[in-house]
C-alpha cells in the first residue's frame, strides 16, 4: 500500500505522512512545434501551511517569497532578481498539481498541469566565474553601421529555413544587395537540444543551418544568428552558458557572420555590473574562431554599455529595450538618443533596435520618419518586414539611396537634435567632406511649418541641398532653414 492511500485512510498518520504535501520537484512540460519544449518547473517546500521554494519558467528564474494555503488550495507570490513578479494559484489533485497563472496582470488565467520530476531536474544552473577584464581587439567590420534583415519583428518564432531563404532571394532580386543590404539574421527560435558531446543543434525548423549558410552565401549575401549568454534565451531556447567557445566554434564552422547576443537568461546569474565580462567572454570566443564575426550586443542599454561595448569586441549595441511596431515606440526610442551621439564611430554603433517599416502598424509617412531618424542616428538599418512581399511604398522607403547614403556616411558621426520646439526637432548630422543631413521632424498631429535660423543649428546658410525623400534639389535663401511638414512626417535634406 502506498504512503498516499494510507494517508488517505488513516487520520493518525497524516501530519506524519506526506499525501497532501506539495514538497518535490514539479514539472509542466510544453511542447513547441518545432521539437523543443518549454518547461515550468515548480520546486516546493511544504511546511504547514508554508511554502517555500524557486520556481523556474524556462528563462525566468523566482523565488517564492509569500504563500497562502496548502495542497488543497494556495497561492504562491514569487520574485525574480531583477523584480519581476509572478503569483501562481493551484491544488493537488491525486498525482497531479493544477496550477493556474496569470501571464499579464490583464489576461486571464492559464491553467496548466504539473507532474513530479526527478529532484535536481530543471535546476537553475550556478554562475560561472567571470575573467578579468581585458580589452578584446577590434575585429575590423561595420565600418558603417550594418545593413540587412532580420526575423525578429515579423515572424517572431515562426522564423524556419524555407522562410530565411526566401529572404535571401528577395534581397538579392529587389534592389537591396545593391542597396547595401548584405546581412540575414535568424533571431530567437532556432535552438535545438545539444548532442551528447554538447554541441548545439538547430531544431526542426532549420534541418541544415550550414546548407543553409551555403545558400545565403551563394547569394552574396551573409548569415547572422542569435544566442544569449544564459542558460536560455529570451524565447526560452537553449542559451550558450557554460558552451561560449563550443558555440562559437559551431557557427564558425556553419559559415555564420554575425551574432546578436542577448543578455535575458543571464540576468537570473549576474548583475548588470557583471555584464561587461560576461559580453567578454563571447568577444573573445568569437576572435578565436578566426572567422570575420560581426558581434551584436543586445541587452536592452544597461550599465551604459555604450561606455564598453568596443572593448568587449561590440560592433553595435543596443541601446533600448524591444522597439514596437507603433509611432510612440519608435519615436520614443528614436528620438531619445541624442545624448549617444559621441560613442557612435566606425566599427562601433548605437543600436536602437530593428526597423519596423513595412510592418503596418504605422503610416507610410511615418515609416519615412523612421527611416530619416534611424539614418541621422547612424543606426543599423535592419529591416523587419517581409521582403518577399512588399507595398512600392515601402520599397522606396527601404531603398532610398539617399537616405541610406546618410545612414552609411563613412564618418560614421552621429546625428543630433540641434533645435527643438514642442512637437518640432531639427536634427543635424555631419558628413563626410563637410555635407550635413538637416531633417526637420514634426511629432505633431498637424502639418505645420518648420522654422529656425540656420545659425541656431550652428550651421552657416548653405545655398543648395538635396532633398531626400523628394529627390529633388533645393536652394536656400536667406538666413532662414523652414519647410512644411506633415504630421509625424520629416523633410530631410543633404546640403553641402
Ligand atoms: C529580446 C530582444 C529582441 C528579440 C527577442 C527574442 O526581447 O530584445 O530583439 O531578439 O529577445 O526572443
Amino acid at each position: 500500500m502506498s504512503m498516499r492511500s494510507l494517508c488517505g485512510i488513516s487520520i493518525l498518520l497524516a501530519g506524519a505522512c506526506s499525501a497532501a504535501d506539495l514538497t518535490g520537484n514539479w514539472v509542466v512540460a510544453q511542447p513547441n512545434a518545432d521539437g523543443t519544449s518549454r518547461n515550468t518547473y515548480f520546486n516546493l517546500k511544504q511546511e504547514g501551511d508554508r511554502i517555500t521554494g524557486h520556481i523556474r519558467v524556462t528563462q525566468f528564474y523566482y523565488t517564492i517569497q509569500g504563500s497562502t494555503g496548502n495542497a488543497e488550495g494556495f497561492t504562491l507570490q514569487a520574485i525574480s532578481k531583477d523584480n519581476r513578479k509572478v503569483t501562481y494559484q493551484g491544488k493537488l489533485t491525486g498525482e497531479e498539481l493544477q496550477i493556474g497563472a496569470r501571464p499579464r496582470p490583464d489576461a486571464a488565467v492559464t491553467t496548466m498541469l504539473a507532474h513530479r520530476a526527478p529532484a535536481g531536474e530543471g535546476a537553475y544552473p550556478e554562475r560561472l566565474p567571470l575573467p578579468a577584464l581585458h580589452k578584446v581587439p577590434d575585429n575590423g567590420l561595420a565600418k558603417t553601421p550594418p545593413m540587412g534583415w532580420n526575423s525578429w519583428n515579423k515572424f517572431r518564432g515562426r522564423v524556419d529555413d524555407a522562410g530565411v531563404r526566401g529572404m535571401a532571394d528577395a534581397m538579392a532580386s529587389n534592389g537591396m544587395k545593391d542597396a547595401g543590404y548584405l546581412y540575414i539574421n535568424i533571431d530567437d527560435t532556432w535552438e535545438g537540444a545539444r548532442d551528447a558531446q554538447g554541441n548545439i543543434q538547430s531544431n526542426k525548423k532549420f534541418p541544415d543551418m550550414k546548407a543553409l549558410a551555403d545558400y545565403v552565401h551563394s547569394k552574396g549575401l551573409k548569415l547572422g544568428i542569435y544566442s544569449s549568454p544564459g542558460p536560455n534565451t529570451c524565447a526560452g531556447y537553449e542559451g550558450t552558458m557554460g558552451h561560449e567557445a563550443q558555440d562559437a566554434k559551431t557557427w564558425a564552422a556553419w559559415g555564420i557572420d554575425y551574432l546578436k547576443y542577448d543578455w535575458c537568461g543571464a540576468r537570473n546569474l549576474y548583475t548588470n555590473e557583471e555584464m561587461q565580462a560576461v559580453y567578454q567572454k563571447m568577444g573573445d570566443a568569437l576572435r578565436a574562431t578566426g572567422r570575420p564575426i560581426v558581434f551584436s550586443l543586445c541587452q536592452y542599454g544597461n550599465n551604459d554599455v555604450w561606455k564598453w561595448g568596443a572593448d568587449v569586441g561590440g560592433n553595435l549595441w543596443r541601446t533600448t529595450g524591444d522597439i514596437r511596431d507603433q509611432w510612440a515606440s519608435m519615436t520614443n526610442i528614436g528620438f531619445k538618443q541624442n545624448e549617444l551621439a559621441e560613442y557612435a564611430r566606425p566599427g562601433h554603433w548605437n543600436d536602437p533596435d530593428m526597423l519596423e517599416i513595412g510592418n503596418g502598424g504605422m503610416t507610410v509617412t511615418e515609416y519615412q520618419t523612421h527611416m530619416s531618424l534611424w539614418s541621422q542616428l547612424a543606426a543599423p538599418l535592419l529591416a523587419g518586414n517581409d521582403l518577399r512581399e512588399m507595398t512600392p511604398a515601402i520599397k522606396a522607403i527601404l531603398l532610398n539611396r539617399e537616405a541610406i547614403a546618410v545612414d552609411q556616411d563613412k564618418e560614421g558621426k552621429q546625428g543630433h537634435r540641434a533645435w527643438s520646439a514642442g512637437d518640432q526637432e531639427i536634427w543635424v548630422r555631419d558628413l563626410a567632406g563637410g555635407g550635413k543631413a538637416v531633417a526637420l521632424f514634426n511629432r505633431g498631429g498637424d502639418a505645420a511649418k518648420v522654422a529656425a535660423k540656420w545659425s541656431d543649428l550652428r550651421m552657416s546658410a548653405p545655398s543648395r541641398g538635396r532633398d531626400v525623400w523628394a529627390h529633388t534639389d533645393v536652394t536656400f535663401q536667406g538666413p532662414e532653414v523652414s519647410a512644411t511638414v506633415p504630421s509625424h512626417g520629416v523633410v530631410m535634406w543633404v546640403v553641402r
